[in-house]
């Protein structure tokens, strides 16, 4: 079988460094071979020749190829799945505008590179931040590629959810089903525990301790990133590579029967988030397809959390507008 041919951005970064070793393992692709495509700024190419090295080192038999370069044309030559990862870090003082204008100028160039170069059905996740924005900027600079084929990572956070409320129950995280993120990466997601189940009932029935939804579960999954960092000294990387391979593997294989997963993808206008904003919902996968699941009641509660999350994607869409960032597409 013709190798997949997954491009990865910001490769020689800390997310790459666990990420290519576990999509070279086949965690990602399955029993497909896979070609690896790496993008990387001219400064951190020699950095990256070396985790390349390492990458030969391990003799992983699914991995057949592997390039490596800093000029997207060249890069994502063909590529079946683009997963961008490379972003400007967020530096002391920086409002979140200035991130967006800084990441703007990369989502920009690389949709218009993949709209240009890349396969007929390339898919492509966006994992560097802002997640959702940079996902708008790039599908709106890739003219020759359909929008269905964008979407940002919400599944860290979705993970994250998962196992809280598995450990809260004292529970496996497979007892805990249709958990869905709603809204942004950021701080004003909404993790959703009214229409998650546990044992075939809403999980907040379940759990029986509203006090503890609101006050505890729904910050600490908004701040986890930042709990990690304080930990850590660094962001979190194994686990944000970890939710990205998972995402790519149902976008590409499907979602498990029965249940679905958390994606941002640009909105039908599904709960009333406005057409074309990058959002989390609910979505199940097939075929290499994904679509919204629909009918699902939001309360006043869950309504509001989704309303303020929608809306700081507005500004955001808005700010990368006045800079020009969307294009055309
Ligand atoms: P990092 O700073 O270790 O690595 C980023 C890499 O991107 C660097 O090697 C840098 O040289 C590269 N890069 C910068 N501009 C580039 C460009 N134009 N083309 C190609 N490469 C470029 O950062 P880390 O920890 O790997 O995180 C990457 C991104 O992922 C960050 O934006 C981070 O905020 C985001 N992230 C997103 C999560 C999510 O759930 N959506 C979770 C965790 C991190």
């Amino acid at each position: 079988m013709r190798p997949l041919r997954i491009a990865v951005t910001g490769a020689a970064g800390q997310i790459g460094y666990s990420l290519l070793f576990r999509i070279a393992a086949g965690d990602l692709a399955g029993e497909r071979p896979v070609e690896l495509r790496l993008l990387e700024v001219p400064g951190a190419l020699k950095a990256l020749e070396g985790v390349v090295m390492e990458l030969n080192d391990c003799a992983f038999p699914l991995l057949a190829g592997v390039e490596v370069g800093s000029d997207a044309d060249a890069v994502f030559d063909g590529v079946d799945l683009a997963l961008l990862v490379g972003a400007s870090p967020r530096k002391a003082g920086m409002q979140r505008s200035d991130l967006l204008q800084a990441n703007g100028a990369i989502f920009a160039e690389q949709g218009r590179a993949l709209s240009e170069v890349a396969a007929d059905d390339v898919r492509v996740v966006v994992t560097g931040n802002p997640a959702n924005t940079n996902a708008l900027i790039a599908y709106r600079n890739a003219p020759g590629i359909p929008r269905e084929r964008f979407s940002a990572l919400t599944r860290l956070d979705h993970n994250r959810a998962r196992a809280m409320v598995a450990r809260r129950a004292r529970l496996g995280v497979d007892e805990v089903e249709q958990l869905t993120i709603w809204g942004n990466h950021s701080s004003t997601q909404y993790p959703d525990l009214f229409n998650a189940r546990i044992n075939g009932i809403s999980a907040a029935r379940w759990l029986g301790d509203d006090a503890w939804l609101n006050f505890d579960f729904i910050p600490d999954v908004a701040n986890r990133g930042a709990a990690v960092i304080a930990a850590r000294g660094s962001s979190s990387a194994a686990s944000a590579a970890n939710a990205t391979i998972e995402h790519a593997r149902d976008w590409l294989l499907g979602t498990e029967p029965g249940t679905w997963t958390s994606m941002a993808v640009p909105s039908d206008g599904s709960y009333g988030v406005p057409e074309g904003l990058v959002s989390s919902f609910p979505v199940t996968c097939e075929g290499g397809d994904w679509s919204i699941v629909q009918g699902l009641a939001l309360n006043a509660f869950g309504r509001s959390k989704l309303e303020a999350s929608v809306e700081e994607l507005k500004r955001e869409a808005d700010v990368v507008e006045s800079l020009g960032l969307l294009g055309a597409g």
